[in-house]
């Protein structure tokens, strides 16, 4: 095998050539070596892991995709009310320099959830990174959202740095453990198998091939309990439903159970207008809406655009199905190009278990906005669950595409 392949079947990731080449010059350089024959680093020694360190992409950041941690934090707290006294444990594979694991961290102590109560193990295959991660020192790369008070809270400012640096406190830190692991290796994993209540594994399969996909969602299904949840990125949860994976609730691509639990809690589904209030009736447009008071799902039909599709998010969430569907139909009415009332329609119609209705709904969202992230998304579980998968696959990669250039916006921000 050549170094090339060596890379590829000892992490899985597929790799442009021109990263291996970029990589094994910049290793070369740093040992003086001049002829490419030279070096040849082997599997498992600290030069191959060196090299591992440059060709992956330990890209993340605090919060990301906030209502991920959102859906995290209500399922921690339903099971330990469920499951009183034991301590529930989280894994976050992978979690690159530990923004993913503290920030579930942040969010557990900020609920007044103790580390007895809820750990976190956090692996990642880069010894590079689960070192930046153990130090939890994080500059402004790692702070993108809007808001920014839990910096505030629990962090403080680096002394040693001109104040662009931040160390994570104490308190988060208590409750998460960084170890190296690699998800393609599961041996080194099997001690921890059926121990997960709750998984992230997000941004990782985009970077696979189809074996390797399939590969991981197995690794995953062996790590989370029966009855826990992952939590994938959005374009990846196309992958892990063909692994054996399936949506916790319509309309949540990310948020997935073992195949077997979501069948029985999604079936039956609620008849399309029956405003069902059943839990698969759900659509979970956005968490802020759930958040938002009954009263204002009541309130009558607001005169903007944007006013009817707000609340057309919060009837959804509320499991008001027709009233969801006038709101957006109002809307469309004033705008018949808005993108964002089609993926709504999508969402409503997945809910009511009209699934060729919703990808209608959907489709037309993308042809008017054909990078509209989370319609990819929908469009490719469902086509997925339709049994498409080469469709699915398609859509997938357009939201990894999406996905990967809004990152890397973020970070040049
Ligand atoms: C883009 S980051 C994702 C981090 C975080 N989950 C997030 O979504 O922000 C991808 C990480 O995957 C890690 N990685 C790549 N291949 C891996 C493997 N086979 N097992 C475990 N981690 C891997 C890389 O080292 C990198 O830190």
């Amino acid at each position: 095998m050549n170094l090339h392949q060596l890379l590829k079947s000892g992490t899985g990731l597929v790799l442009p050539g021109e990263t291996v080449e970029r990589a094994v010059r910049e290793r070369m350089l740093k040992l003086g070596l001049s002829a490419r024959e030279d070096y040849a680093p082997l599997p498992g020694t600290p030069e191959f892991e060196a090299l591992v360190d440059l060709v992956t992409v330990p890209e993340s950041w605090m919060f990301r995709d906030p209502e991920v941690f959102e859906t995290a934090l209500r399922f921690v707290q339903r099971r330990l009310l469920s499951h009183p006294g034991r301590q529930l444990a989280i894994l976050s594979l992978p979690c690159a320099g530990g923004e993913e694991p503290y920030s579930m961290a942040m969010a557990l102590a900020h609920a007044g959830i103790d580390p007895a109560q809820c750990r976190i193990d956090a692996v990642d295959l880069s010894q590079a990174a689960v070192e930046r991660a153990r130090l939890g020192r994080y500059t402004r790369n790692a702070f993108r959202g809007a808001g920014l008070a839990f910096r505030e809270r629990w962090f403080r400012k680096d002394g040693n740095d001109d104040g662009d640096a931040y160390l994570i406190g104490e308190a988060p830190r208590r409750y998460v453990r960084f170890s190296q692991g690699n998800l393609l290796k599961p041996a080194a994993l099997a001690q921890n198998a059926g121990r997960y209540d709750l998984v992230f594994c997000r941004n990782l399969l985009i970077y696979f091939d189809e074996p390797g996909r399939a590969a991981a969602a197995a690794a995953i299904q062996a790590l989370l309990l029966d009855d826990g949840l992952l939590l994938s990125g959005c374009a990846e949860a196309p992958a892990f439903c063909r692994g054996g994976f399936a949506p916790q609730s319509p309309g949540i691509a990310y948020a997935l159970q073992k195949q077997a639990l979501a069948t029985v809690r999604l079936r039956p589904r609620p008849a399309p207008m029956a405003a069902p209030k059943a839990e698969g009736a759900r659509p979970a447009v956005k968490p802020q809406a759930a958040r938002a008071p009954r009263e204002t799902a009541r309130a009558p039909a607001a005169a903007t655009v944007g006013g009817l599709i707000a609340q057309a998010r919060q009837l959804a969430d509320a499991g008001r199905l027709p009233d969801a569907d006038r709101a957006c139909q109002q809307a469309l009415a004033l705008q018949p190009g808005l993108a964002e009332a089609w993926f709504l329609l999508g969402l409503i119609s997945e809910a009511g278990g009209e699934p060729r209705a919703a990808e209608r709904h959907l489709r037309r969202c993308l042809y008017l906005q054909p990078e509209h992230y989370e319609a990819l998304c929908s469009l490719a579980l469902l086509r997925e669950q339709r049994g498409d998968a080469s469709d699915a696959d398609l859509l997938r990669r357009r939201a990894a595409r999406v996905h990967a250039r809004d990152g890397k916006q973020g970070a040049t921000r």
